[in-house]
């Protein structure tokens, strides 16, 4: 058989993989009626060679390989020692196992082999692709570039959308058209990085939240990586993500391989917020552990912005009381719990507890925070090494550099070479110890700088073996602790990506707590992660990154949709302000189980808009935030028009937050409707198409209405 159909929900893919040739993506789109054959997809596809080109058409693969010819982009560069570099990967192999496919292909001429193992998820008609590079041949074997795949997709993806962004900034979308050559997007941060996330969209011009066709690929990997999008002359579109290698990072001894990380795809016929639940579906099904899918997520209180590395006992106690009264479960102690560590300048590597403030070590406080049934979380920075350190003094070997290169200043820390076992060893010894020695369940793990020179002692590059010492170091202290939950911070989101996240279970989303801020970087991580994966919390009125000011109504509100949490210092909040946040974690805990487990639903807005919501799979209920994020233009703002509602089920509508009065001039639609005390009950039907025309509020609001299915209508 040359040529292997998979269907899942929306989507079909057919691979061709005849035996002898190079393994090609023949179709994946929309899902095809089932009399569709393969070669007629082919066959209508033929295409010819022609003047000034080939007299033949030259067929792309899944590797776009040199030994085709094709003269394109090339998903595949390597050698031995300036020869064999020509591969062409015929199959040889292919086994299918429901809608799992391995392909295998080898060159006998250069002795390499590569196997991709191919699958479309039933339940949310993901596709993943991953594959296996071995080196068959007796000399060493050069990889400079593999990207994992290089999918073709439709022409008529006439958009590209990219993910840019900054610390405090993360997770902007950057739209365009697609242009002939080559759309580039890397990323040598040795982390997947604040601006260049690694996944892309391609989409039509008309593509909306909405209605639309949308291809959305991502690459789970947390180092250097390489997205491309080519346009070749000949019209054909190709997709290929990748890990990014240095010069002589992979090169393969007889014998050995190298595998590279998932793509994983999602293609929406009915735009992005369909591509999204996709994504989502996956990520719940396939990447979170079903211990972390079973349990609520607790209200964090973490102690960062609240008192930095100002850490008395006595005041931490004081505030946890706090955040235990207003309905904190997990309290966080951030950075500055160990060694030399009371500012940003020493002690990171020296994992002891600080005797300085911690006289009695960190038990009382460990003890006063479970004490109030709160479970205890701490921050660990372990794959960094402060300069002033215990560890340094003693190791000043075990740093990653480029030996004669002077170090680039970064928050004053090193990057420990973690691929080292004796390092990783180390690092294991003493967060184990800290965890057995205490009642802490919770780790926020950090990473706060690039890697810019990410050599060994050997003089070699070690940044694809840094991500993978790091994801064996996490599932070690996993494996040991079986309780134990960690969150990926890298200043922020600057680590989010789906391959982290298989061997962690948050993403602390970002450094800004600035709920403007956060609306657009919360709304641009949905794209690919899940709300409960996303750590949100409320901090100060006056926001420590942009210095602006917000109501604690904006702030809780915009936390709450996400894994909602705080750090402000409880002990200078005023009154009301505590008692408004009472009110939004008690929200939160109401509503975390349809936030969590729910299908999302992105609105298409004006510009001064956020909106989204969560709607129970079952459909009987649902929650929508609605964010005016600065004025309107008009007297009025506009509608919002609902989705992924039961059109034939009537729904309770109510505005469940602010709690108090929040329209300008009364009577509203608030009023109309009595949306702040018994709700309307309004036809599912009526909600999506006739919309809701939203009341005048002042910008910098949140509005949060509830829907609860109210009875079908026969
Ligand atoms: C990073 C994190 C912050 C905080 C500090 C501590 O910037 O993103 O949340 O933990 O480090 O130094």
């Amino acid at each position: 058989m040359s040529y292997f159909r998979i269907d899942a929900n929306d989507t079909t893919l057919f691979i061709s993989a005849a035996i002898g040739a190079p393994p090609s993506l023949l179709y994946w789109g929309a899902r095809l009626h089932e009399a569709v054959t393969a070669d007629e997809i082919a066959l209508l596809g033929t295409r010819q060679g022609g003047p000034g080109n080939a007299d033949v058409a030259i067929s792309d693969s899944l590797a776009l390989e040199p030994g085709l010819g094709l003269l394109g982009p090339s998903g595949f560069a390597a050698h031995r020692a300036g020869c064999d570099w020509g591969s062409q990967f015929n199959v040889v192999d292919v086994a299918q196992d429901g809608r799992r496919l391995r392909v295998t292909c080898l060159d006998p001429r250069t002795q390499i082999g590569l196997a991709y193992c191919i699958r479309l998820h039933e339940e949310s008609g993901i596709l993943t692709i991953g594959g296996t590079l071995t080196n068959h041949g007796t000399e060493m074997l050069d990889l400079n570039d593999m990207a994992t795949a290089c999918l073709p997709l439709p022409a008529r993806m006439t958009e590209i959308i990219g993910f840019t962004g900054r610390w405090a900034g993360e997770f902007q979308r950057e739209r365009l058209a697609r242009f002939a050559g080559g759309y580039l997007r890397e990323n040598r941060r040795g982390r997947s990085s604040h601006d260049v996330f690694p996944g892309v969209i391609l989409c039509t011009s008309a593509t909306t939240e909405n209605a639309g066709e949308a291809y959305g690929l991502t690459l789970a990997w947390s180092g250097n990586h390489r997205v491309r999008v080519d346009t070749l002359s000949d019209g054909r579109v190709f997709a290929s993500l990748g890990a990014l290698f240095l010069p002589g990072e992979i090169r393969l001894a007889a014998g050995a391989h190298y595998t590279s990380p998932d793509i994983i795809a999602s293609y929406s016929p009915h735009g992005f917020a369909e591509m999204s639940r996709s994504f989502h579906s996956h990520v719940r099904s396939h990447i979170l552990t079903p211990a972390m899918r079973a349990k609520p997520r607790p209200v964090h209180y973490n102690t960062w912005e609240a008192v930095y590395f100002d850490h008395g006992i006595g005041q931490l106690k004081a505030i946890a009381d706090k955040a235990a009264a207003i309905g904190a479960e997990r309290f966080v102690l951030d950075d500055g719990w160990f060694g030399t560590r009371r500012d940003d300048r020493s002690g990171l590597g020296d994992w002891i507890v600080s005797d300085a403030v911690y006289p009695q070590g960190l038990k009382p406080l460990v003890d006063h925070v479970t004490g109030l049934g709160m479970e205890m979380g701490i921050w660990f920075e372990p794959e960094m090494v402060n300069p002033d350190s215990d560890l340094f003094r003693a190791h000043p070997d075990w740093v990653l550099q480029i030996q004669g290169v002077e170090q680039i200043a970064f928050r004053h820390q090193f990057v420990l070479d973690i691929s080292r076992t004796e390092v990783s060893h180390y690092l294991f010894e003493r967060i184990d110890a800290i965890l057995s020695d205490h009642d802490i369940s919770y780790i926020k793990w950090d990473m706060n700088r690039d890697h810019n020179h990410p050599g060994d002692q050997r003089g070699r590059p070690r940044s694809d073996a840094q991500v993978r010492a790091l994801w064996a170091l996490l599932d070690r202290l996993r494996a040991k602790h079986p309780k134990l939950e960690i969150e990926s911070c890298a200043s922020g989101g600057g680590r989010a990506d789906l391959g982290i996240l298989a061997h962690t279970d948050r993403i602390w989303t970002s450094d800004t707590n600035d709920a403007i801020d956060r609306q657009a970087i919360q709304h641009g991580a949905s794209y690919f992660l899940p709300l409960e994966v996303l750590g949100a919390h409320v901090g100060p009125a006056h926001c420590h990154v942009t210095g602006r000011t917000l109501s604690m109504a904006m702030r809780a509100g915009t936390a709450l949709m996400g894994h909602m949490g705080m750090e402000l210092n409880l002990l200078t909040e005023p009154e009301a302000d505590l008692a408004e946040l009472k009110a939004a974690i008690a929200l939160y805990k109401q509503y975390r189980g349809l936030l969590h487990s729910g299908a999302l639903q992105r609105l298409d807005t004006p510009h001064y808009l956020v909106a989204m919501g969560v709607v129970a799979q079952d459909r009987g209920e649902a929650l929508f935030s609605v964010t005016l994020v600065t004025g309107h233009a008009r007297t009025l703002p506009d509608r919002v028009y609902f989705r992924g509602l039961d059109p034939a089920r009537h729904y309770r509508l109510k505005l469940v937050w602010p709690r108090h009065r929040t329209a300008r001039a009364a009577p509203s639609v608030i009023e109309a409707l009595d949306l702040s005390t018994s709700g309307a009950i309004i036809c599912g039907d009526a909600l999506m198409k006739a919309g809701l025309q939203l009341p005048l509020v002042f910008p910098e609001t949140t509005l949060l209405f509830h829907l609860q299915a109210a009875g079908r209508i026969d």
